[in-house]
């Protein structure tokens, strides 16, 4: 079944690339067909079509898909100079591509990139606290604000010290992905999005409701980068509290999961509001294929097959007449729009499709 569908990912993502050329996708449109955000260089989510590609082209060995993935590459050299663009996103943005470019061809020109970039993300870190900052925008206060997300980014950093043979970078990993154990997690296995701290003590002084439905609720799509992020840590580290707290954020995952198999964009929004993310559900399931294969235990794989069953029976377009691929996710609770494409959710279930399909490039 899965090399079915890794077979028709294949066939749809070479069908959009001869029409969108070196477009850099967001969010498609309504007629199924992207959008462009190449305008916007330095946006988080620029990396993720490149992924797709990589992966692609991994099962498929056709240069077409490399190419286009290259032209992407070489677009966010202008993001790798925009001071203020810079970012705890950067794994997103460099992984993905530069970093997928020197795994599969020993690039040099990407592996320069990716030193640029992991050292950005080093630089980012405030000893004080033990953490990586998230945005740039504000001082003060807003000079200490941390968010899950940022978990998904530190393989950057321990791909860089395994490059390098440099292990500050992983340190500094680590050192964030520990403080994100202690003040993330909830007793429940839910998290936070967001946490604040005193950017010049250190101390933690509150958490924020960020992309979810509120302060205390559970943004689905924060617990699935939770899940993964932390499961990746513990493959990068070997620490065990890398792995318990994957595990916690893995059952909470797991024990909210409608019968349908379709994930809400909060776990704890009303039964009737109808806000959905199928980014959440594709990204927990890389999360549980990658615990599954670290612990051994078949309990997360099934899990993980069980939610994209429901997305590619439900939610999947398949057709190469469009670019998009999964019809139903949530940038954020409080958004006008709901239940629309965005590009990381086609990456995470290619990802995903591909892991499973035995055909894919692990880029984490
Ligand atoms: N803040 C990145 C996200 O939407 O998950």
């Amino acid at each position: 079944m899965w090399s079915d569908i890794a077979r028709k990912l294949w066939e749809k993502t070479l069908a959009a690339v001869r029409r969108n050329g070196d477009a850099i996708p967001y969010i498609a449109g309504e007629d199924g067909l992207f959008d462009d955000h190449s305008g916007g260089i330095s946006w988080w989510t620029n990396g993720f079509w490149a992924g797709s590609l990589w992966q692609m082209y991994a099962l498929t060995g056709k240069a077409e898909l490399m190419d286009a993935a290259r032209a992407i590459e070489g677009k966010l050299d202008a993001a790798l100079t925009d001071a203020q663009g810079m970012d705890h996103d950067s794994g997103f943005k460099w992984l993905l591509t530069a970093g997928a470019d020197y795994a599969l061809t020993k690039n040099p020109a990407s592996l320069n990139r990716l030193l640029l970039a992991a050292s950005n993300l080093a630089g980012r870190f405030n000893p004080a606290g033990n953490f990586i900052r998230a945005w740039n925008d504000g001082t003060g206060e807003k000079a200490g604000l941390v968010i899950i997300d940022c978990l998904m980014n530190l393989p950057l950093l321990y791909r860089a010290s395994q490059l390098t043979g440099d292990p500050r970078f992983a340190q500094i990993a680590a050192l964030h992905a520990r403080t994100a154990a202690k003040h993330f997690m909830r007793p429940d296995g839910s998290v936070e999005h967001i946490v604040l701290f005193d950017p010049a003590t250190g101390e933690r002084t509150g958490t924020l409701g960020g992309q979810g439905m509120g302060p205390g609720s559970a943004w689905s799509r924060g617990q699935a980068w939770a899940l993964y992020g932390f499961a990746l840590s513990y493959r990068h580290t070997g620490e065990r509290v890398f792995l318990d707290c994957a595990r916690r954020s893995a059952d909470y995952f797991t024990a909210h999961i409608p019968a349908s198999g379709l994930i809400p964009a909060d776990f704890c929004q009303d039964a009737d509001c109808a806000f959905e993310d199928d980014s959440a559900a594709a990204c927990a399931a890389c999360g549980l294929l990658e615990l599954a294969e670290r612990t051994g235990e078949e309990g997360y794989a099934g899990t993980a097959r069980r939610l994209l069953t429901a997305l590619t029976e439900k939610r999947a377009d398949l057709d190469p007449a469009t670019d998009r691929v999964l019809t139903h996710c949530t940038v954020s609770f409080h958004d006008k729009r709901h239940n629309h494409p965005l590009i990381y959710a086609d990456y995470f279930y290619t990802e995903a499709v591909a892991r499973l399909a035995g055909e894919g490039v692990f880029l984490w």
